[in-house]
């Protein structure tokens, strides 16, 4: 793909993934990105550095949970800075907590961005995008949506979710011409997992790499995006060993089953009473 010209959406653009992703498409020589997250000074910010490269950045204060201020807000961007080329899915959220004393509040709080909040600004941005005949629509998974690790039982669920509704939409939507990809990153260095327990000998790489690798993968038209070569060895293994990879995938994650881990437990279960 040829970014020259192009008008790009990139959501989770204030910081992490989504900003290194934002940075990248400018120095490709996107014409215009429209940056779309919750926090208006940290989008200023990155709109500041997009603009430094001499291209057009558009920050969009937004809450991607709010289906209603998400209709307006694309009809409004649409409307004056469209039509939309490329959009990148790229907003999330994710919460390390073993299952058994998981909160509800946090198992919504990952349902309604990782997957009704993409779900909503794809469907406003991909009919406008058939009106046109032409787009690309980038959802930003994890390797986490192949092999789903310990303590992050729901973040998995929703990448793996991501990734149905990725591959579904690449048939749906493949006679409107607009292509369908899915990126799906290792363990990153960003603001997700700072306070993360990480798992044993899993070695983060950095956002630039990340969106190194995108750009790279959309130029060769790969479908699904993997980044490094230890995601590549990991799914070949999990086709291959899914019980092999199941283990280490046990026995590298943290929180192993402790006495204080049950201590916990009976302290969640006595507040939650
Ligand atoms: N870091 C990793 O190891 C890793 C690995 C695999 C996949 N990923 C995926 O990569 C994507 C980016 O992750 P990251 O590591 O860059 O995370 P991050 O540093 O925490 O950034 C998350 C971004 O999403 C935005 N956001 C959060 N809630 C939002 C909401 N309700 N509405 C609109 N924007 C919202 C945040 O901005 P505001 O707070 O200002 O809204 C921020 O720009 C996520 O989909 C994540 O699941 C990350």
């Amino acid at each position: 793909m040829n970014f020259q010209g192009k008008t790009v959406l990139v959501t989770g653009a204030s910081r992490g993934i989504g900003r290194a992703i934002a940075l990248e498409l400018a120095h490709q020589g996107a014409q215009r990105l429209i940056l779309v997250a919750r926090t208006s000074s940290r989008l200023a910010d990155v709109a500041a550095e997009i603009e430094a490269v001499g291209v057009e950045a558009v920050p969009l204060a937004l809450d991607l949970a709010q289906p209603i201020q998400v209709n307006i807000a694309i009809a409004q961007a649409w409307r004056d800075y469209g039509p939309i080329h490329l959009l990148i899915n790229c907003a999330g959220v994710a919460y390390q907590t073993p299952f058994l004393q998981a909160q509800l509040s946090q198992v919504q709080d990952e349902i309604a961005l990782n997957l009704m909040g993409m779900y909503t600004i794809t469907r406003l941005i991909a009919r406008r995008m058939a009106v046109q005949r032409q787009g690309t629509i980038v959802n930003v998974s994890s390797l986490m949506g192949k092999i789903a690790a310990p303590t992050m039982a729901t973040y998995s669920a929703t990448k793996f979710a991501i990734l149905g509704f990725t591959q579904a939409l690449r048939s749906e939507l493949s006679r409107h011409n607009i292509r369908v990809i899915a990126l799906l990153p290792s363990l990153t260095d960003t603001d997700m997992v700072r306070n993360f327990q990480w798992f044993r000998w899993v070695i983060p790489t950095t956002p630039q790499k990340v969106a190194q690798a995108l750009i790279k993968g959309m130029k060769k038209g790969t479908p699904e995006i993997l980044v490094g070569w230890q995601s590549h060895l990991v799914v070949w293994g999990n086709r291959l060993l899914p019980w092999l990879i199941e283990k280490i995938s046990r026995f590298t994650a943290p929180y192993p089953e402790t006495q204080q881990d049950r201590q916990l437990l009976k302290q969640t279960m006595a507040n939650s009473r």
